[in-house]
């Protein structure tokens, strides 16, 4: 299963070109608002809500509208997602939690003798026991009635506008219908099994052009919503098709389990780095927790060395060999202690406690990594479709939000009338006890799937604040690489100095701590490389790592600055 899945998320990932130095298309500097997202059409519906004078929430949600139609392989009304706003005014963040659920009857056994065949990947991974219940329309209804002030109807404008006119094709299209087309084919039964996604999303196996015109299907779903609020969704025509079709495809998700549909407030979990205060996504994402640790196992590092990450440079191998070190610890800690807080104990206080991080610090030896089983253990004595954006404006006030619908093209399940794809957000929990998912993630007991229940995820929407004010909001789609790549951001940022162009543009690794290998982009240097294979790490070559899109005040404040990643082709807009 897992080298399927993997490859069938990541082959998209890995064609994303690494470009050279930033293009300008993907930064952009503005006055009153900016939002970067990962696809320029979504960019500019946030950006048209700015003009329009909708506030930072309002944007987030016409950008998450748009994203729907504009990047379904990525995110959408059939998925779900987590949105960190900072509240400027009020000096308060707020986290809506709109993660996708297990349906009310899921149990731990429901892909026992389901894995992979020579017919078919894993029951988890496409068809109608992978969605799990979708989140996403819940939560942007629930964020415009709280924190928006324009309309849902006019939020809705810029995606249903999309759906009328068409988008034109561009390469990350192109790479991921390739990839999907690649696994109908490997399957002979799949392109009749998903003959709605062949036909609705992927020009019917004939393969696009840049610039070929996408008219999304999502119209008719996207219209009841404007119309009904999330009722428009979750009953009535949409609500039925959803139940039917995901019935024909073998699954069970009932009236009933889309009734249960209110968006969680959660207490964002919180840290220090540099004096900048972070707010970032608390469980059932492990990306807000791993990012805390991680920043202040690099900071105690600093205090215990009395030497600056700075003075190592930037992507040296010694500045790689700390920030992996700092990364494998935080990996171990998601794989043992990770799930839903609703329905397991997740130490947080724990984790995030800063004697744990001198702790972990004070074990690293600065040439040569450890072995896989000395990770997660000082704290024991005591487990891509997917798309982020971010918002900012002139008073402070920012959003950062990541929403997916799990692998690429998620279940493959589409609701024909309605036009909605479905995710398969089923695979982000332990569906097969012991054995790593689609992201090659080991995870534990606190990860398996129970009725209600939200999978884990490691998305990490996270905003920096200073004196009151956002300094940086950020994110990204990619896994577990996510997580990795929100911290080299960060630190990209606040360490480095870099523009959120810059931040995001820039070379990157990954480490998850199991399997043990360390991926660099093919930009990273080779002799860097070789310097880490002499203090021990499994290097491996990789394409691109992850898609993070960055805002933040330019140097002097005086204009918002927006970075979108050359790795997925979005382009930031503003006013
Ligand atoms: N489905 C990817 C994540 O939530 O981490």
């Amino acid at each position: 299963m897992t080298t399927r899945a993997f490859g069938l998320l990541f082959v998209p990932v890995c064609m994303w070109i690494l470009l050279a130095a930033h293009s300008p298309a993907y930064s952009q500097d503005f006055e009153r608002g900016v939002v970067a997202a990962d696809h320029p059409a979504a960019s500019e519906a946030g950006a048209e809500m700015l003009r329009r004078g909708g506030n930072v929430v309002d944007a987030a949600i016409a950008t998450s509208f748009a994203l729907s139609v504009v990047r379904p392989a990525s995110c959408g009304i059939g998925g779900g997602g987590f949105m960190v706003i900072w509240d400027a005014k009020e000096r308060r963040a707020v986290v809506i939690d709109y993660r996708e659920r297990a349906p009310l009857w899921a149990s731990r056994e429901m892909y026992d003798g389901r894995g992979d065949t020579a017919d078919s990947e894993s029951a988890s991974i496409r068809g109608g026991l992978a969605p799990a219940v979708p989140g996403t329309v819940a939560g942007l209804c629930y964020a415009a009635e709280s924190y928006g002030s324009l309309p849902l109807n006019i939020l809705l404008e810029p995606a249903l506008r999309l759906c009328e006119t068409g988008v034109p094709v561009d390469e990350h299209d192109l790479e991921v219908q390739t990839s999907a087309l690649k696994t109908l084919r490997k399957y002979p039964a799949y392109s009749q099994t998903y003959d709605s996604l062949l036909r609705l999303y992927l020009n019917n196996g004939k393969p696009w052009q840049i610039g070929d015109l996408f008219y999304s299907p999502q119209g008719p779903a996207l219209r009841r919503i404007a119309s009904h609020g999330a009722s428009g969704f979750y009953d009535g025509e949409t609500a039925r098709e959803l139940v039917r079709v995901v019935a024909e495809h073998g699954g069970k998700i009932g009236l009933d389990d889309l009734k249960v549909r209110i968006p969680a407030e959660r207490v964002a979990v919180q840290g220090e780095f540099r004096g900048a205060q972070i707010f970032t996504m608390p469980p059932p994402s492990s990306g807000g927790i791993a990012l805390l640790q991680s920043l202040s196992v690099l900071e105690e590092w600093e205090h215990k060395s009395a030497r600056s990450l700075n003075s190592l440079g930037h992507n040296s191998p010694e500045y790689l060999h700390l920030l992996t070190e700092s990364l494998k610890h935080a990996f171990a800690d998601r794989a043992e202690f990770l799930g839903d807080s609703d329905f397991v104990d997740v130490p947080i206080q724990k984790l995030l406690d800063r004697k744990y991080a001198a702790e972990t610090a004070s074990h690293i030896d600065e040439n040569q990594t450890l072995r896989p089983e000395e990770y997660g253990r000082f704290f024991g004595q005591d487990d891509a479709g997917t798309s982020h954006f971010s918002v900012m404006d002139h008073q402070g006030n920012a959003v950062a939000c990541t929403e997916t619908i799990n692998l690429t093209f998620g279940s493959f399940v589409v609701l024909p009338e309605s036009g909605v794809l479905l995710n398969n957000q089923m695979d982000d929990f332990a569906a097969q006890p012991g054995q790593p998912n689609a992201f090659g993630l080991l995870q534990s007991e606190a990860n398996v799937v129970a009725p209600g229940k939200k999978p884990l995820s490691s998305m990490t929407p996270t905003i920096l604040v200073r004196d009151g004010k956002a300094e940086l909001a950020c994110g990204g789609s990619g896994g577990p690489r996510i997580i990795t790549a929100t911290i080299q951001t960060v630190l990209n940022h606040e360490v480095f100095g870099m523009s959120p162009a810059e931040s995001v543009s820039a070379p990157r690794i990954h480490h998850q701590w199991f399997p043990d290998e360390l991926l660099s982009e093919r930009k990273i240097e080779t002799d860097v490389d070789e310097k880490l294979r002499s203090r021990g790490h499994v290097v491996e070559k990789s394409g691109g790592l992850a898609a993070v899109q960055a805002v933040a005040p330019n140097v002097g404040g005086t204009k918002l600055s927006g970075g979108s990643d050359p790795r997925k082709h979005g382009r930031p807009a503003g006013n």
